[in-house]
């Protein structure tokens, strides 16, 4: 029996500003008091230096690097240019840049490798598009994107999976928590398969739509390890009640 500790990570995604910052003392106060619970918020790039200085126990980190270490790629930043800005995480492979900036697979498990390597705890992101869940083919997709995506562990720096059905980002549309039990199941074997003992310890976060309403009925799923939260993580109104549901179950 492998006891995972709950991760709720909030990611900002291109939203916040200096003032927005003010949200970090509410949040930081809850997570001090989520016994069993980490914090993570992933400001933009811009905020990561200011929002460290007011994190308290918050985890600090970014929601995308490049897999090369420094170079001609103009508007990128590096993992190790991450870690000596002071984040402790990173976000790979978030669907918004499968889709945006045309992410291979390839490139996904190029920038975890790269991420893990600088020390940095990496959440992979997966999902299924609505046509493939009607199709039932989604438990499919996820894991070929998950075969392709996934970087060789390491020991000084943790991979966090997260799966996150497309379209339930950023659309009120939750997956149910028989969605989520089903497809967690299977990542959770695809990690056991692939790593042995070491996946059963890989968390598996849910996202998409979670809300203080929602959350405590994911994390009640099997292998529902924590969420990664989008828009309820913007406010400390929306997202402490996520984190003290993460502290209750
Ligand atoms: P959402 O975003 O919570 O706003 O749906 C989640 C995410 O994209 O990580």
């Amino acid at each position: 029996m492998h006891v995972r500790r709950k991760l709720v990570a909030g990611n900002w995604k291109m939203n916040g500003s200096r003032a927005a910052l003010a949200e970090l003392a509410p949040i930081a106060a809850a997570a001090r008091e989520a016994a069993g619970v980490d914090v993570a918020l992933c400001p933009p790039f811009t905020l990561i230096t200011l929002a460290i200085a007011r994190a308290g126990g918050i985890s600090i980190g970014a929601q995308d690097c490049h897999s090369a270490a420094s170079g001609a790629h103009t508007g990128n930043v590096s993992a190790a240019m991450l870690v000596e800005a002071g984040a402790k995480l990173v976000i790979v492979g978030h669907s918004e840049r499968r889709q945006d900036q045309c992410e291979s697979d390839d490139f996904v498990r190029d920038k975890a490798e790269a991420a893990l390597a600088a020390g940095l705890q990496t959440i992979l992101c997966v999902g299924e598009v609505e046509e493939e869940r009607v199709a039932g083919t989604h438990c499919q997709k996820v894991l070929y994107q998950l075969d392709r995506s996934l970087p060789e562990l390491r020991a000084d720096a943790e991979l966090v999976i997260a799966y996150e059905p497309i379209w339930a980002i950023g659309t009120g549309r939750t997956a149910t928590p028989a969605d989520a039990i089903e497809m967690h199941a299977v990542i959770r074997e695809q990690l056991a398969a692939r790593f042995g003992d070491a996946g059963q310890r890989i968390r598996i976060l849910y996202g998409g739509s979670v809300n203080a309403a929602n959350a405590a009925g994911l994390f009640a799923c099997d292998n529902v390890d924590g969420a990664l939260v989008g828009g309820a993580s913007l406010t400390a109104e929306a997202f402490v009640p996520i984190i003290e549901a993460a502290a209750k179950s």
